[in-house]
């Protein structure tokens, strides 16, 4: 199937209902794309506005991240959600500064190679921040062409071989590559979404496989528990440990106060620790 006038569709579409995101400015800078792909990892991007503005006000280049202590990062993470993506961007901007004299590098195999980039992030920066020509294969792209060229919902897992021979073929070329992976993305996040997907307003609806079939189901997808889950217990802990003072350090018994099920609180500790996230000081526990 020739994809150009679906893909044409898409972008204009994009040009006219885009969300106004900071990150996808022009004055948005390398360092600024990566800090959001860290953080829309895993979090939704309403969450990660302020985050971002406040993370690039206090650090705007990976050198001033790297100059910092990881602590600090970890504090700053705030209400993002699993944190050790705090530890690795601190981490990865250490790499930045060590082996890329300070500027995020615009190669996907050594952005891959930095701590805490996976094929998705290395693909992101380098299509977003560099106008690259890469596959950007994030959950609502993928819904996006599956639905339209395959007529199948979402696909599970990681990305076959396949589906990214697919996404290959369906990527514009010179200047649309990016423009058309971040309109898909949006696309995916608006209209074509994972439930109550909005089709009576989408742009290429006439064209897409998916709503000719039916709509039908995939697979049921696994509901994200959070409440009394053990990643909740690290959650909690966390957040006593960032209202502390950076001098002082915490007893266990004021971090499991008040937790439900005091063993579970000190198993989050312990793993906590051995992830580094938080440090063991001779009187209790800090950042
Ligand atoms: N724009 C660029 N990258 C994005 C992402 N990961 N999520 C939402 N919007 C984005």
């Amino acid at each position: 199937m020739d994809s150009t006038r679906q893909v044409d569709a898409i972008l204009a579409w994009y040009d006219r209902h885009a969300r106004d995101l900071p990150w996808r400015r022009p004055d948005a800078d390398p360092w600024g794309v990566l800090v959001s792909e860290f953080m829309l990892q895993q979090t939704p991007v309403a969450r990660v506005l302020a985050p971002w503005r406040d993370w690039l006000q206090r650090w705007p280049t990976p050198a001033a991240l790297a100059a910092d202590d990881v602590g600090e990062a970890v504090r700053a993470w705030g209400r993002l959600g699993y944190p050790r993506r705090a530890q690795r961007l601190h981490a990865a901007a250490s790499v930045i500064v060590e082996r890329h004299a300070g500027r995020v590098p615009s190669d996907p195999e050594q952005l891959r190679a930095l701590p805490g980039v996976g094929d998705y992030t290395a693909a992101a920066v380098a299509a977003f921040a560099y106008g690259a020509r890469t596959v950007v294969l994030d959950v609502n792209v993928r819904r996006v062409l599956a639905r339209l060229a395959t007529g199948s919902d979402a696909p599970q897992g990681a990305p076959s071989s396949a589906e990214r021979r697919l996404a290959q073929a369906w990527l514009p070329e010179g200047p649309d590559a990016p423009r058309w992976s971040v309109a898909a993305m949006e696309l995916g996040a608006q209209l074509c979404r994972a439930s109550a997907p909005r089709c009576a307003e989408c742009p290429v609806a006439g064209d897409c496989r998916w709503l000719a079939a039916g709509r039908p189901a995939g697979p049921p997808r696994r509901r994200q528990l959070y409440a009394g889950t053990d990643r909740a217990a690290r959650g909690r802990v966390l957040a006593v440990l960032r209202e502390q003072r950076r001098d002082r350090s915490a007893s266990v018994a004021e971090l499991i106060d008040g937790w439900p099920d005091p063993a579970q609180a000190r198993a989050a500790l312990a793993s906590l620790v051995a992830d580094g996230l938080v440090l063991q000081t001779p009187t209790g526990y800090r950042l």
